[in-house]
């Protein structure tokens, strides 16, 4: 049986919901059942900061896809909770992790990633480019003033619909065997500046919409004030920083050949998600 963590977000749901139509015997673990993907499996409730909450989900599990939003402590509980329990593989959604970026969430992702290769469990690690779903917090803002305020420059990204993130996850935990100790890179199939975001968009919607350009401290002052948490803004401005130092710029066919589909491009994210621009 397989265990998805985080099922109520964005990539876990989506996983959850293709392991159920596959008929996967599928496990989802949440903390708030009211929030639980809508699908025919077992759901399981359970806070990462409950050690006793994880072991009771883990139970008859041998992979896990791991997905929260990657707190160092909680996910090396979700680990050590899989090692008591005998799971066999994990199946992580990760970043570009490294011990020394500048970028906290980035450093905390690489302490998860040691603690799983020194853990003895089988692991496949999915290293995803920025997600397009992360253009859904820029919503509000472009109802409301017809543009978005962003501090990524020119810089190219291999921007993913976090739901190709879901599909390569669901297709690995099926079959993790074959991807023990791999790390796969995954991306959307083009690279685009968020120039082609605002083009997109107004394309899709039929009015313009404008890329306001900010500096990262800026856009991090920005986004404190619109109530984004200090320690998420500071994150945000950083890697928006990195993005215009070309620092997303990569591409990958890694998504089409483990799931034999191509990844969604940008229109099609926005045209799927039309409703939550307008
Ligand atoms: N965003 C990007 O551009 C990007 C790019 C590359 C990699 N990633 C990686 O993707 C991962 C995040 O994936 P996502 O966007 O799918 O996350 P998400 O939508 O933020 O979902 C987080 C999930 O974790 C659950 N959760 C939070 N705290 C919990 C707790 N204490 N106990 C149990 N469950 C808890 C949430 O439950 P509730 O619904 O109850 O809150 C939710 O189901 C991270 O590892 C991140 O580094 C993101």
């Amino acid at each position: 049986m397989i265990l998805v963590t985080g099922a109520s977000g964005t990539v876990g749901s989506e996983a959850a919901r293709l392991l159920a139509a596959q008929h996967q015997p599928t496990r989802a673990l949440v903390r708030d059942v009211s929030r639980a993907p809508r699908a025919d499996i077992e759901i399981a409730t359970g806070d990462f900061d409950r050690p006793d909450t994880l072991d009771a989900a883990m139970r008859g599990i041998e992979t896990v896809i791991l997905v929260s939003p990657a707190v160092p402590a909680q996910e090396i509980a979700v680990i050590a909770s899989a090692t008591r329990q005998g799971v066999r593989h994990i199946v992580k959604i990760t970043s570009k992790a490294s011990a020394d970026s500048p970028v906290e969430r980035r450093r905390g992702q690489a302490q998860i990633e040691a603690y799983l290769e020194t853990s003895g469990l089988s692991y496949t690690l999915l290293r995803a480019n920025a997600y397009m779903q992360n253009l859904l917090a820029l919503a509000p803002m472009i109802k409301q003033s017809g543009g978005f305020l962003m501090s990524a420059g020119d810089g190219w990204v291999g921007m993913i619909d976090a739901r190709d993130v879901a599909t390569t996850a669901a297709t690995v935990a099926a079959s993790p065997g074959a991807h023990a100790g791999r790390t796969y890179w995954l991306t959307g199939p083009d690279l685009i500046t968020y120039n082609d975001v605002a083009k997109e968009l107004s394309d899709a919607l039929g009015h313009p919409v404008e890329y306001r350009r900010t500096t990262p401290a800026e856009h991090q002052s920005a986004m404190i004030q619109a109530g984004v948490p200090e320690t998420v803004a500071t994150s945000n401005a950083q890697a928006f920083g990195l993005i215009a130092e070309g620092d997303a710029a990569w591409l990958s066919d890694n998504v089409v050949s483990l799931t034999d589909t191509a990844p969604r491009p940008l229109r099609t994210f926005i045209n799927d998600h039309i409703a939550a621009f307008t």
